[in-house]
C-alpha cells in the first residue's frame, strides 16, 4: 500500500465517500443480513460503506477492521457523529484477524481485495473467522469495464497508468472479473456474482458528479504525477487523458463502469 492508495489522504476520504454515495442503491440495496448478526467488516477505511450498510443493518453488530490506525480513527469520528451505534472499529490485518475461529455470522470487504498482494491468503483468513454456514460478501472494480463517449485513446491510456501502478504496488486494479474463481478457489460454495453497472449520462446530474467527475475520473487525476515521474506516459497524455474523462461528465457525454458484488457460503 503506498502514497496514491485510497483512504490515506483527505482527498481519497473525500473521493471514497463520494463513491460509497453515488453508488449507495446499485451496490447496497441487497446488503442486508438477518436480525441479530455479528458481521465483519474487513478493510472498513474511512467508514465510507460502513455509514451505509449500518444503518441498513440496525440490529446486527458491525466490527470494521483496518490495518492503517489513521483511517480507523477518520472513520470512529464519521460513524459517532452519525450518531450510529451498532460499530465497533479495530486496528487489524486482514492477513491475521484477532477473532477465534467461526467468530462472525458474516463477513463483508469491499474495494479491499484489489488492494492486497495475496486476496487467496486474506480469503483463507475471512473464512476462519466465519462461521459455518456464514456468509461473505465482496464488492471489487474492475478497470478493464471503463468505457465512454466520447472515446479517448489518451483517456484510455491514463486509466491504464492506475492499473499498472495498483499492479506494480502488489494489487489488481482488474479484479472484479476474478471474483468467482478466487471464491471457488477459497472453498466457498453457493457462489452468486453481480455485475452491477453504472452507467451515467447527463441526464443523472447526481451520478455525473458523484461517479464520473468525482470517484472514476478523481482516482485517475490522483495518480497523474506519479504515473508520470514513473515515466509510465508523458504528462501531455495523462493531461489530455484527465480532460477527455472530464469531458464524457459533459454535455452528450456517457461513462459505463462495472462492479461486482459477490456472495458466498462457508461450507
Ligand atoms: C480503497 S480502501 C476501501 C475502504 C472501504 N472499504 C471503502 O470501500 O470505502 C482499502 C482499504 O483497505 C485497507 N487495507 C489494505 N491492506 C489491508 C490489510 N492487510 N488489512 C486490513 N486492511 C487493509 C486500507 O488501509 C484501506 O483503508
Amino acid at each position: 500500500m503506498q502514497e496514491y492508495t485510497h483512504g490515506y489522504t483527505q482527498r481519497e476520504a473525500v473521493r471514497l465517500n463520494d463513491q460509497a454515495n453515488a453508488l449507495d442503491a446499485l451496490l447496497h440495496h441487497d446488503s442486508v443480513w438477518e436480525r441479530g448478526s455479528m458481521i465483519l467488516e474487513a478493510g472498513c477505511g474511512v467508514g465510507a460503506q460502513t455509514k451505509i450498510i449500518a444503518p441498513r443493518n440496525a440490529e446486527s453488530h458491525f466490527i470494521s477492521i483496518d490495518i492503517s490506525q489513521d483511517t480507523i480513527t477518520q472513520a470512529e469520528k464519521l460513524i459517532s457523529t452519525l450518531g450510529i451505534k451498532n460499530v465497533a472499529f479495530r486496528q487489524a490485518d486482514i492477513y491475521e484477524l484477532p477473532f477465534e475461529n467461526n467468530y462472525f455470522d458474516h463477513v463483508f470487504v469491499c474495494f479491499v481485495l484489489e488492494h492486497l498482494a495475496n486476496p487467496p491468503e486474506a480469503l483463507t483468513e475471512l473464512k476462519r473467522v466465519l462461521k459455518a454456514n456464514g456468509t461473505i460478501m465482496v464488492i471489487e472494480g474492475d478497470h478493464g469495464s471503463a468505457y465512454f463517449h466520447p472515446e479517448s485513446v489518451e483517456a484510455q491510456k491514463a486509466i491504464q497508468c492506475q492499473v499498472a501502478i495498483q499492479k506494480r504496488n502488489g494489487g489488481d486494479a482488474n479484479i472484479g472479473r476474478k471474483l468467482y474463481p478466487l471464491l471457488k478457489a477459497g472453498g466457498f460454495h453457493r457462489i452468486n456474482i453481480s455485475p452491477r453497472m453504472v452507467y451515467v449520462d447527463d441526464s443523472l446530474p447526481d451520478l455525473v458528479n458523484g461517479f464520473t467527475r468525482n470517484t472514476f475520473t478523481a482516482m485517475i487525476e490522483g495518480i497523474r504525477d506519479i504515473a508520470i515521474s514513473e515515466n509510465l506516459t508523458s504528462s501531455e497524455i495523462m493531461d489530455k487523458g484527465i480532460k477527455d474523462l472530464y469531458r464524457t461528465a459533459q454535455g452528450g457525454g456517457t461513462f459505463c463502469y462495472t462492479f461486482f458484488k459477490g456472495v458466498a457460503q462457508k461450507p
